[in-house]
């Protein structure tokens, strides 16, 4: 029998237009298949969910780039990135596609759900139309100069340069990124999801939260202060699900709001593949079961905000139980970027090393609470000093021991004292922090609570001094060793969650079935003496330098390695120089009309007054800005935003998906030079 409470655990669907690379794996998959493989040690009811996001104008483009059909794209990509799952060993239930038929009839579903209740609303709005390519251009079909930083490939959504989020109608000279056509505004009309709506029930759902991690309740505080907008939920576009009401070709639904219903088709999906087509809804609609969403950071503000608002306004279905959202990897410093070529495909590292292998660098390394690194160097060290040295060690010792000595048979359990008794003990102490850790999402401190297990095996042997028994008191020996054994079960089961691979071939070492490879056996005596032992084997080869040498002269880490001897964007003091930075007073400041991001600021420079504008309106209300002392760029060329001058740009800083004006405390004068 299974434990009563359901656990519905999703991982955010990848899109179908790229390889997954590790940086993905650290954000948003393996912690979930390594808490779904956990709670299957205990014994509780768990499915794990995923898929393909295969819509989007990304994939469109893709195609469009490519000269293939949509449905190509996906097909490389889909089939491409389930194996590199299989192969690193993350084990979904499901792992589907929102192309699927059950899929777009589930998203047409919730879609008239909420349409039949009015609360979608039909807004016509302008947007851009290439009378060349006869369309509407979707946001990232659109490219112009960044308003904010001038930056001349700005995207219509964002800015790759500044970060800024962007509309297109924000873009200064925007044109076709396909064709280059220069687009002309043309009236549409679109379903919208007011979102706004929702921000008082959402605010007090969320923050009534004690157990989420910081950076998701920050993510939604920044959300909520700058105050949820209506959110437009169809496009015109050929590729996605329709619009499932008359009067609405050329429309479908936008992406985001499909993909997070992905996560309920692909539970029917699921429970129809295995013959019980109505249990999915236990899943989603028992009270007591728990939807957990594991996601990048990137992905916070939907599934924290706009799929938890869709839920509550269609009604049936959970909220989520957790969102425990993870930041990012990065490689030597920098952010995994496909562009800059540093990007480790899983599909090409599972060809160079033993998944378990890779799976422990980057559970070591888990970006839990901040950004984390991932390193060749690091791979190489964790598998050697590490998985190695003290997990590879201590099975290695104890079958080697047993094999030269007893015959590899297990030896007799006859004079076990409390020394023996003891450690089987504290294995049970561990498996109850390790446990702990787990419940709450802390990762990388279960895995560290784990080690520290396995080393306190090492210990055990070399106090036991097996060796010397051996001569001595052979019974107390046979008892040390039979005892060893057992605790080679204990860590298999233990390192299970994490290292899958190297806990089955534990389990062949021992000649043991699965019978009692279950949480609770942690600690338990459940090998039987007189039996025999399968055949030992190394579990973790070293990893030799010159492999790691090669990959890095190869590949990615060779950024990070020059990086340390000399970074490759240094510039001179001169440089540095060009820059006129100075403190400034904020007189005024006014939203500029019609403008989602900008305000419009007057600003005292010591004898001078400037006006500039700047992108910063999602952030902050301008009364808040008034009188702060701020840092400029003040010889900055000037420009227009929005037929605007502006004479200079503001210092900001990005931090949770936030952006904050530097800002200094009034000891210093307006006009001070900042060097
Ligand atoms: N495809 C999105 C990404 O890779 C994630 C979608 S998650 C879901 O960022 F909620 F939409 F399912
Ligand atoms: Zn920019």
């Amino acid at each position: 029998m299974k434990n009563n409470t359901k656990y519905l655990v999703t991982a955010a669907l990848p899109y179908a237009n790229n390889y997954i690379h590790i940086g993905h794996v650290a954000g948003a998959y393996l912690s979930p298949d390594i808490y779904v493989r956990y709670r299957k040690l205990k014994n509780d009811d768990v499915i794990f969910i995923s898929g393909s996001d295969e819509h989007g104008t990304a994939i469109e483009m893709a195609s469009i780039i490519e000269k293939i059909t949509p449905q190509e794209i996906i097909d490389r990509y889909h089939f491409s990135n389930k194996k590199a799952f299989e192969d690193l060993g993350i084990q979904f239930d499901i792992f589907s596609r929102t192309s699927s038929d059950i899929h777009h009839k589930t998203a047409q579903e919730f879609f008239l759900n909420l349409y039949n209740k009015n609360i979608l609303v039909k807004r016509s709005d302008k947007q851009l139309y290439s009378e060349k390519e006869k369309r509407f251009l979707a946001d990232r079909f659109i490219t112009g100069t960044c308003p904010v930083c001038g930056y001349e490939e700005a995207r219509g959504d964002e800015c790759e340069n500044c970060g800024s989020n962007l509309s297109p109608s924000e873009l200064i000279n925007p044109r076709s990124k396909i064709t280059g056509d220069i687009p002309v505004e043309k009236e549409t009309t679109h379903y919208y999801f007011p979102l706004g709506n929702y921000q008082e029930k959402l605010s007090e759902w969320i923050f009534s939260k004690t157990d989420w991690k910081s950076n998701v309740i920050n993510y939604c505080k920044g959300w909520f202060k700058a105050g949820l907008r209506d959110r437009a939920i169809t496009r015109d576009l050929d590729w996605g699900v329709k619009v499932p009401v008359e009067g609405n070709d050329g429309k479908v639904i936008y992406v985001w709001f499909e993909a997070p219903i992905g996560y309920i088709s692909m539970t029917k999906e699921l429970f129809i593949k295995r013959n019980e087509p109505d249990k999915w809804k236990e899943y989603w609609c028992n009270k007591d079961s728990r939807l957990i969403h594991f996601i990048g950071k990137d992905n916070i503000v939907f599934h924290s905000i706009v799929f938890p608002s869709m839920l509550m306004a269609h009604g049936d279905f959970n909220l989520p139980h957790n969102i425990p959202a993870n930041e990012f990897l990065n490689i030597g410093g920098e952010k995994f970027s496909k562009s800059r070529g540093n990007g480790i495909l899983v599909k090409d590292i599972v060809k160079e090393f033993e998944p378990d292998v890779i799976r422990y660098t980057i559970a070591t390394n888990f970006p839990e609470s901040k950004d984390s690194e991932f390193t060749w160097k690091d791979l190489q060290s964790k598998n050697n000093n590490e998985l190695a040295a003290i997990l590879g060690n201590f099975i290695n010792r104890t079958v080697v021991f047993a094999k030269s000595k007893f015959c590899n048979i297990i030896p007799g359990d006859k004079s076990l004292d409390n020394s023996d008794t003891e450690i089987l003990n504290q294995f049970k102490e561990s498996a109850a922090s390790v446990s702990a850790f787990y419940d709450n999402f802390r990762f990388r401190d279960a895995l560290s609570e784990t080690m520290n297990a396995v080393r306190s095996a090492n210990k055990y042997f070399n106090d036991s001094e097996p060796w010397k028994l051996i001569r001595d008191n052979k019974e107390r020996c046979e008892a040390v060793i039979y005892t060893c054994l057992e605790l080679c079960h204990s860590i298999a089961v233990l390192i299970s969650p994490v290292l899958p691979f190297t806990a089955d071939k534990i389990l062949k070492i021992l000649n043991k079935d699965k019978s009692d490879f279950n949480w609770e056996k942690i600690g338990e005596r459940v090998l039987k003496s007189g039996t025999e032992l399968g055949e030992s084997l190394i579990l973790f080869p070293q990893i030799e330098d010159s492999q790691i040498e090669k990959l890095i002269s190869e590949s990615t880490d060779s950024t990070a390695v020059k990086k340390t001897e000399m970074p490759e964007n240094v510039i001179e003091l001169e440089d540095f120089k060009k820059v006129n930075l100075k403190i400034a007073k904020v007189i005024e400041c006014e939203k500029v009309a019609k403008s989602k991001k900008l305000f419009k600021l007057k600003l005292k420079i010591g004898d001078t007054e400037k006006q500039i504008v700047s992108g910063i309106a999602e952030f902050y209300n301008p009364e808040d800005l008034i009188g702060k002392l701020i840092v400029v760029v003040d010889n900055l060329k000037p420009s227009k935003l929005m037929g605007i001058d502006s004479h200079g740009m503001l210092l900001a800083a990005k931090t949770d998906g936030q952006l904050k004006v530097i800002t200094v405390d009034g000891e210093i004068n307006d006009g001070a030079v900042v060097n």
